[in-house]
This record gives C-alpha cells, structure tokens and sequence, in this order.
C-alpha cells in the first residue's frame, strides 16, 4: 500500500487476448486484486464469443470484447484499434490459439508476451504435453517469452519445470502445468511492469534475479541407493 498522502504509482495496463477457458486470464485478474501488484488489466478480447474467460473479465468488471477471427489482418487490425484505445502497454497472450499477423507481432515487438505449456523451446505448436509424452521426457513445463513472428518463439523471460509421473496421461501433465502457468505469469508480467527485463538478442537479463543453482532428477537420485 501506498503510504497515507502518496500517490499510488500507475499500474502497468494490459490487454490480454483469450480463445476460451482464461484460467491464465483469472491467475492475472487475481493477482491484481492486490493494489500493490504492478499492473492492471484494461482490456480482454476473445477472438471466440463462447470463450469462457470472457465471464471472467465481465466477474472482474474488465472491458471486454469479441473480435471474430474471420481474417487473420481485420482481426489484427481490429484488435490492434481496440488495444491502442484502451492504453495497453503489454498484450498477454493467455490461450490464444490463433497464429497473429505479423505486422501485429512487430508493431508490438518487445510489448507482446505469450506463455505456452512446455519448456520451449521443445513442443512448440498444438498438444505440446502430448508431445511431451511421446517423446518420453522426465520433464516438461511452461514458458513465458516475448513474442517473435515464428510460433512460440521468441526471448524467454520465465519457465517453470513440471515432473512427468509414470501414470501420466495428456489431461494429468496438462493440469499440473497449467498450476505451473498460473504462478509463472502472474510473474512474469510483474517483471515487465517493474521494468527489470533487458531484451538482449535471444535472451532476457531480469535485474536482481538470482537463478536456482540445484537440480532436480526425475527419478531422484536416493532411488540409486535405494536398492530397489
Ligand atoms: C494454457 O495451457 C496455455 O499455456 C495454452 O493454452 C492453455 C489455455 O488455458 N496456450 C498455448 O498452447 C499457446 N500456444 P487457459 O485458457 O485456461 O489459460
């Protein structure tokens, strides 16, 4: 909170764009419930009417609107009017499963942030956890990156690892990844907001990060010694 008598800063605004359920959508709206959370979400657009994240953002008392995805340059120009007007600084892609306009991508160039359910940048594209899966890694997890022309690519500001388990099907990864997507972007847009992303060619330097120095092993190393 600001002290009594200060000015609370201006929030961060946001335009976040949604195809359907907007879990990653409530995770954001959540976290700027907290007055002291750095940015505010201004505008939600669906490119589908039926989207649920749409209730969402009407719950929140968010603007929101449907801009049908006809045409891959109206639906850019469209929202592109719409995100301008509202004074969005950032556009949070959050399960938005259509391919934008390339001049979309670069007039937003380093404002525009997608997360997508795999450690990019493996699986990229649709069912990355089905990806996952066939290809047998020990781990998958999200990213959050800053959105370049070519799909899911793009500087990464966050991941989250998520253990694949023995008895995993596509819906159980995906759930437990999805509650890694939920911590990982509210945070990464707080970084943004806070100005401690440096863009430099492929990689983002965050100011005052500190990476984990562990590893973690799927399967555990007791297991070695374990005698099993
Ligand atoms: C999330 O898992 C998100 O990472 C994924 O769609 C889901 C949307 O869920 N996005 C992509 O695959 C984009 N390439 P949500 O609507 O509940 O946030």
């Amino acid at each position: 909170m600001a002290p009594p008598g200060k000015r609370p800063k201006p929030r961060l605004k946001v335009g976040v764009l949604i195809s359907g359920r907007g879990s990653n959508l409530q995770a954001l709206i959540d976290a700027a419930t907290d007055r002291d959370y750095p940015a505010e979400i201004v505008l939600v657009i669906s490119n589908r009417p039926e989207a649920a994240g749409l209730a969402r953002a009407a719950g929140a008392g968010i603007a929101h609107r449907t801009i049908p995805h006809t045409d891959r340059q109206a639906f850019a120009a469209e929202a592109d009017a719409a995100l301008r007007q509202s004074g969005a600084e950032l556009v949070a892609l959050a399960g938005f499963m259509r391919i934008l306009d390339t001049g979309f991508v670069e007039s937003w160039r380093d404002q525009l942030v997608n997360i997508h359910p795999s450690l990019l940048p493996a699986f990229p594209g649709l069912h990355p956890q089905r990806q996952a899966l066939a290809a047998g890694v020990r781990f998958s997890g999200c990213t959050v990156h800053f959105v370049r022309a070519e799909v899911d690519t793009g500087p990464i500001i966050a991941q989250a690892v998520v253990p694949v388990q023995p008895d995993d099907d596509e819906e159980r990864l995906a759930t437990r990844i999805l509650a890694a997507e939920h911590r990982i972007y509210p945070m990464a847009v707080r970084l943004f907001a806070e100005g401690r992303l440096r863009i430099l060619g492929n990689r983002v330097a965050i100011s005052g990060a500190v990476p984990p120095e562990i590893a973690l092993f799927n399967p555990t190393e007791a297991l070695a010694s374990s005698g099993v």
